[in-house]
Order: C-alpha cells, then structure tokens, then sequence
C-alpha cells in the first residue's frame, strides 16, 4: 500500500457503511449460513469483520473489492489479491478449501505456487480463520452462498 493514510480513511467510510451487519442481535446473518458444518453466529460474524479489517483489508480491499486491477499479474510475476466479494472467485471455492489457504497460504492447495497470500497459521487461531470467512461469506448474496454451498457440500472429505 503506498498511500496509508488515503487507505485508511476509506477503511473508515467503509465500515460506517455496511449497515447490513447486525452485531448486536444478529438478524442479519443469512438463514441456514454455515462454515465447515458449523452453524454460523451473529457474534462470529462480528468477529471475523473485525479480524478481516485488522488481517485481511489491506490486501483484499476494506469493502471487499480486492487490488486494483487484481487480474493483472505484477512486475513481480505474482498476482495482486482478488476480491472476496462476488467479483472475485473467492466464492467458488469450498470451505475447506478457504480454511487452507488462509491457514496455510495458497501453496498448501496449489504445492509450489509462490504467492503474495500469507498464510496466517501463528497470526490468528482456527476459530479466527473460521470467523473472518464466515464474514466474508455472510456478505455474498443468496444465489452466491448457495453454489459455494454446493461446492462445499461436493467437497467432502477433500482439501
Ligand atoms: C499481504 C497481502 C494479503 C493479505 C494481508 C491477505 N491476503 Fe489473501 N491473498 C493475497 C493474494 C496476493 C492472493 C492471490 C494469490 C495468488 O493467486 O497468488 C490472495 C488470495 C486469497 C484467497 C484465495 C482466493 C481465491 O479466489 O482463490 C483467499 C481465500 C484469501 N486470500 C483469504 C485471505 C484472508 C481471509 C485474509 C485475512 C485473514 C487474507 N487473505 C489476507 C494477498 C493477501
């Protein structure tokens, strides 16, 4: 990030404006969410959006919308952090899966990638990892949830 300060007010304005999460009483997790079986909570949710904006936001964009032109790979021959919102590909991807990479990093799925994605095994407990990708995927509009869902449910036993 090469403009902190711009970076961070936008981080602000952002968070101001996702009124859609609930975290006091938790109406507005998505019926039926879950994350690796488990049902997920209003209070996970509430966690996992303040661990995505300490661990995840200055990559993956404050509002979700990932790096600017993040399909373009860099100077660096690595590519820049997609979006997790529906822009992205994050939603095609089962839980397990997504649980890996942010554990591990995206070597763990794809053996010597090398990558800009830390993996964050150390840095933030399973729960957390749990946690922040169940925010991100409470974010994702019905029809998304419901084929990552599948992907999931396909996934089975798999990484
Ligand atoms: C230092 C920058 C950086 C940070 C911080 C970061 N990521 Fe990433 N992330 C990336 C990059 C870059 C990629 C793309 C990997 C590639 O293709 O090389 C990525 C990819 C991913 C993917 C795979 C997406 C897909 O569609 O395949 C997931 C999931 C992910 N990140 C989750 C997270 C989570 C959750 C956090 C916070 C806990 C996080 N990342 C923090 C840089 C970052």
């Amino acid at each position: 990030m090469t403009r902190p300060g711009l970076f961070a007010a936008g981080l602000v304005a952002a968070i101001g404006s996702t009124a859609w999460v609930v975290t006091a009483d938790g109406q507005d997790v998505p019926d039926g969410l879950s994350f690796l079986g488990a049902p997920v909570t209003a209070g996970q949710v509430a966690r996992g959006q303040e661990l995505y904006a300490a661990n995840c936001a200055s990559c993956h964009g404050a509002d979700l919308g990932g790096e600017p032109d993040w399909k373009r790979r860099k100077a660096s021959g690595r590519m820049p952090a997609p979006p997790h919102d529906t822009s992205g590909h994050t939603w095609h991807h089962a839980d397990r899966q997504l649980f890996t990479i942010t554990k591990l990093g995206v070597s763990a799925v794809v053996p010597g990638y090398e990558s800009d994605m830390p993996g964050f095994e150390g840095a933030l407990s399973d729960d957390g990892i749990a946690a922040v990708l169940a925010f991100i995927k409470s974010t994702w509009p019905e029809r998304a949830r419901g084929f990552q869902a599948e992907v999931t449910a396909n996934d089975e036993g798999g990484s």
